[in-house]
């Protein structure tokens, strides 16, 4: 963690789960952070006790933005600089996840998906692109999702979210090559947030029956596994081995996930469904 130290780290999504666990890392390595959510209240907890780990001229900056929304966005990343005189890391990790049958699902949540989770990504970089371009130096994070190089049943709102910002990380991170600043996606596994207790509450038996198989991490061990990719400048960061196992089969085996997965999915499916 020692990369952090002294850096200036704007996060989305900070005032919870993943991105909080990846600040609060960042203010004890010593570095300074702006975070940014739409809910005050929650942001205003997160940045308190932020500021109580804080030491000497560490700064911790709350700031209220919708992702979706390229104004604000663009509003957040011009406090972020004003507030830490700078920024050398860009966390884009604000998310929102939807699981349920593809017939169950309301229209509105398909566009609710791209709209937070890839746009707000979108946005997000491009709200602090020109001040790193200008600076040639930086490191943008993103996080993506098991789901975002694997799609599973009751994810057709949500997965082609999460593969949307592998597809714009991968062309980011040529674009910006020249520039010094490096590109870093995460792929957590399932992850104990409250995004995933609300996610569990509409999930079909269906996806428990074949996610019932990957371990559950904590935030912080999703969060300590980016931040060495940030600052070791990986482009893929996969947390935990069973993520690990995942990734490599399903690019060099994808037959065999398939017929895993099914498997499970079949096993359910005959119990329970005559
Ligand atoms: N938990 C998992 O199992 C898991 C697994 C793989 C990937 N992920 C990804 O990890 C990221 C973080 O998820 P998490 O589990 O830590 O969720 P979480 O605990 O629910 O936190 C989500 C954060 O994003 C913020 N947010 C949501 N919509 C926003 C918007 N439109 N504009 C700005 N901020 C917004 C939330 O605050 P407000 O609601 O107040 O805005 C909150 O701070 C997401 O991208 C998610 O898809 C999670």
């Amino acid at each position: 963690m020692e990369f952090f130290r002294g850096k200036a780290v704007y996060i989305t999504g900070g005032s919870s789960g993943i991105g909080f666990a990846i600040a609060k890392l960042v203010v004890q390595a010593g570095g300074s952070v702006a975070i940014s959510a739409r809910g005050k209240e929650r942001l205003e907890a997160a940045r308190a006790d932020l500021s109580a780990i804080a030491r000497g001229d560490q700064k911790v900056v709350a700031i209220a933005c919708d992702v979706s929304d390229p104004a604000e966005s663009r509003r957040a990343a011009a406090e972020t600089i004003a507030a830490l005189g700078r920024c050398d890391v860009v966390v884009a990790n604000a998310g929102v996840a939807h699981c349920m049958k593809i017939a169950d699902a309301e229209d509105e949540a398909f566009e609710r998906m791209m709209r937070i989770n890839y746009l707000g990504t979108v946005h997000t970089v491009r709200a602090f692109l020109p001040h790193l371009t200008e600076r040639r130096s930086g490191a943008i994070g993103i996080v993506s999702s098991l789901l975002g190089f694997m799609g599973t049943y009751g994810y057709t709102a949500y997965a082609p979210s999460k593969f949307a910002q592998v597809g714009f990380a991968e062309c980011l991170r040529q674009e910006v090559l020249d520039k010094n600043i490096s590109v870093t996606v995460c792929y957590p596994p399932d992850t104990d947030t409250p995004q995933l207790a609300a996610e569990n509450e509409t999930k079909p038996p269906e996806t428990k029956a074949i996610s019932g198989n990957v371990k559950t991490l904590p935030a912080d061990v999703v969060a300590e596994a980016f931040l060495n990719g940030i600052a070791k400048k990986k482009l893929n960061v996969v947390p935990g081995s069973m993520g690990k196992f995942t990734h490599f089969m399903k690019r060099h085996m994808p037959g065999v996930v398939n017929w895993v997965i099914d498997g499970d999915l079949k096993k359910y499916q005959k119990k329970h469904i005559s």
